[in-house]
């Protein structure tokens, strides 16, 4: 029998605190990643419209299916590789598998890689804890992907969202070339945690400004803060390290599209690349949040065309600009490009 030898470089995990290899930042536009419950034969039927849609439809595997529809789920996430043509539309399909420790992993890995292999970009793994859980998933898909003869590499994606987690971001960005990015995942983050909330992403009304009720001239701020500030601002700098994507996660308020809005431009704005999209009317607020502004591109262009060697200094509509300026602006003229093409 002959295996498929794909370069070992690429299945090498890098060693912990080595150097990311030099690379491209990934660039395919992915501004929301579509949660598809692949068990649900009506939302299935639906998907082939969706993925004319979105930028990555998903198959789910994991939470919100039933113990006792996971095969079912499987056996969709399989269905929809075949019949639906993401091709055609530069559609990213990716899956979420269920976690390491469960007892579906190893088939719906498996199952994915050697009868859907061709047409899978990205495995989201959830409950990532450290380098070793990355580590292990590399090396099994590795060997599915030579027994399968996958003709490209499938990429991973983890969710951040257990304390643990957190704490190892910096080594699981590193942990493997095929990191593709990571999401942040609010509600599993928010138990692991123990925060005391129910909601699902977002703010929350009780979290706000502390103002201080002694002194008469502070100014009296009772706005509410963003509870995911600082894990967001961790993944955001873990994964720019090592050359991968941040995006934000799920917003589970579908009816709530102010408040999922805001909470998609502050990730936006934080630099992340996408956030994920649980109905369809999120596509399009991701589609609108995460597409740089029309003003922003235009001021970015005239900042490029002043400065054509990204150096020196520049007074634009009385502002300030220089080399780091010059580097914002390519940024966000990149970003514009990209979404046009
Ligand atoms: C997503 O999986 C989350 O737990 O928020
Ligand atoms: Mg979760």
């Amino acid at each position: 029998m002959s295996i498929s030898k794909p370069p070992r470089s690429f299945f090498k995990p890098l060693a912990i605190g080595a150097p990311a290899p030099f690379r491209e930042l990934p660039t395919r536009v992915e501004r929301m990643i579509h949660f598809v419950p692949p068990h649900i034969e009506k939302v299935r039927a639906k998907s082939g419209d969706i993925a004319k849609q979105a930028d990555v439809v998903l198959a789910n595997l994991e939470d919100a299916i039933p113990s006792d529809a996971k095969e079912a789920a499987r056996a969709g996430a399989l269905d929809m590789a075949e019949n639906i043509d993401f091709s055609s539309t530069g559609t990213g399909f990716w899956a979420r598998v269920n976690c390491l420790n469960s007892p579906w992993f190893l088939d719906d890995v498996t199952e994915l890689v050697t009868k859907a292999g061709n047409k899978l970009d990205v495995i989201m793994l959830p409950k990532v804890e450290g380098p070793w859980d990355i580590h292990y998933a590399d090396q099994l898909i590795a060997q599915l992907e030579a027994k399968a003869s996958i003709k490209r590499p499938i990429m991973l994606h983890a969710i951040l969202e257990t304390a643990e987690g957190v704490q190892n971001v910096e080594q699981i960005c590193l942990a493997s070339p095929r990191m593709h990015g990571i999401s942040l995942g609010p509600a599993d983050l928010a138990a692991s945690r123990a925060m005391k909330t129910t909601r699902v992403g977002g703010g929350h009304p009780f979290y706000k400004v502390i103002e201080d009720p002694r002194s008469d001239d502070a100014p009296r701020a009772a706005a509410q803060q963003d509870l995911w500030h600082y894990t967001v601002s961790k993944m955001v700098d873990a994964c720019c390290t090592a050359g991968i994507k941040p995006f934000y996660g799920p917003f589970a308020d579908i009816a709530d599209v102010e408040a999922c809005e805001q909470q998609f431009r502050n990730a936006f704005l934080m630099g992340c690349a996408g956030t994920w999209s649980l109905h369809p009317k999120q596509i399009d607020i991701a589609k609108r949040v995460f597409s740089p502004d029309v003003d922003e591109v235009l001021f970015a262009k005239k900042i490029l065309a002043a400065m054509p060697d990204g150096t020196g200094v520049h007074m634009i509509d009385g502002k300030m600009q220089d080399d780091a300026t010059w580097k914002q602006a390519k940024v966000m003229v990149d970003l514009a490009r990209q979404v046009a093409e």
